[in-house]
């Protein structure tokens, strides 16, 4: 397996579509300073459904090139790829690649501060079916909060109308309404829904028309922003390799035709993008 040296570099963030681009925002506007590298890996993308192996595999892959192009840093800003391959890639990768890098999901993020938010103790999860199948957030949750409970609905349907540029239009209603009845026919007291997906902050009008009002939405850009802050302030080593340039370079594993197109969906300003091949 390659090894990387210590070096200065970027902080990147990958998911296995444009949900991250959700999570890349948030950090871009609580951190401007620095330089960041976005991975994409359209061409491979829905990882919800895929088995624990691929996942793995894919995100290796996928950490591996953001190394390669120098990051310190890698954020993985997709859940599907924090519940199945995190653990793997911190455990049996790093130590190998350089033991000095980081590599750093979003569920434990999300999973501190849901306490904050919930006063019944009654907490729902919308993810892909590979997050809920992988009970990460309630293993997660009950590790620090063993009195929430955590009932959850995998939504196989809502990353394609979001990577379909369909999230606003009448056809995601019925999906939308769908999912949100089966979460609350399972358990009446929630008071709190973690969108455990970062593709699923663009439904997030049609799920506020369906959720009742009581109902508090967690979205994770802006927790993770804040979480990032935090941990860089603690892991000053680690921090002194990023580089400050406020720049953001784009990469997909699809075409960048189809990227540029997408990706205006999630960010408001006009990028560069380039396409990338994996080993
Ligand atoms: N955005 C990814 C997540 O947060 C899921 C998208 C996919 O299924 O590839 O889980």
């Amino acid at each position: 397996m390659v090894q990387f040296p210590n070096q200065n570099g970027a902080i990147g963030v990958f998911d296995s579509g444009y949900g991250g681009l959700t999570i890349l925002s948030e950090i871009r506007k609580r951190l401007p300073q620095y330089d960041y590298i976005y991975l994409g890996d359209n061409a491979r993308t829905p990882y919800g459904t895929r088995s624990f192996d691929v996942v793995y595999e894919y995100t290796r892959q996928c950490v591996e090139k953001l190394f390669e192009l120098g990051c310190p840093l890698v954020i993985l800003g997709c859940n599907t790829a924090s519940a199945k391959a995190l653990k793997s890639i911190q455990m049996s990768d790093l130590p190998i690649w350089n033991p000095d890098r980081r590599v750093l999901g979003v569920i434990r993020p999300t999973v501190e501060e849901i306490d904050s938010f919930t006063k019944t103790r009654h907490v729902g999860l919308f993810a892909t079916v590979g997050t809920v199948q992988s009970e990460s957030y309630p293993i997660e949750i009950h590790k620090i909060f063993p009195d929430i409970q955590v009932s959850s609905v995998a939504c196989p349907l809502w990353v394609p109308l979001v990577e379909n540029s369909e999230f606003d239009g009448d056809g995601a209603d019925y999906f939308v309404k769908k999912y949100i009845d089966q979460l609350l026919a399972q358990d009446a007291l929630i008071d709190t829904v973690i969108l455990g997906c970062t593709h699923y902050p663009l439904l997030l009008a049609k799920i506020k028309k369906y959720l009742p009002p009581h109902i508090r939405v967690i979205s994770q850009g802006a927790i993770v922003s804040a979480s990032l802050e935090d941990y860089l302030s603690r892991h000053v080593d680690l921090e002194a390799w990023l580089t400050r340039g406020g720049e953001c370079r784009f990469y997909t594993t699809e075409s960048e035709e189809k990227f540029k197109k997408s990706a205006a969906i999630f960010l408001s300003e006009q990028i560069d993008v380039r396409h990338i091949q994996l080993s």
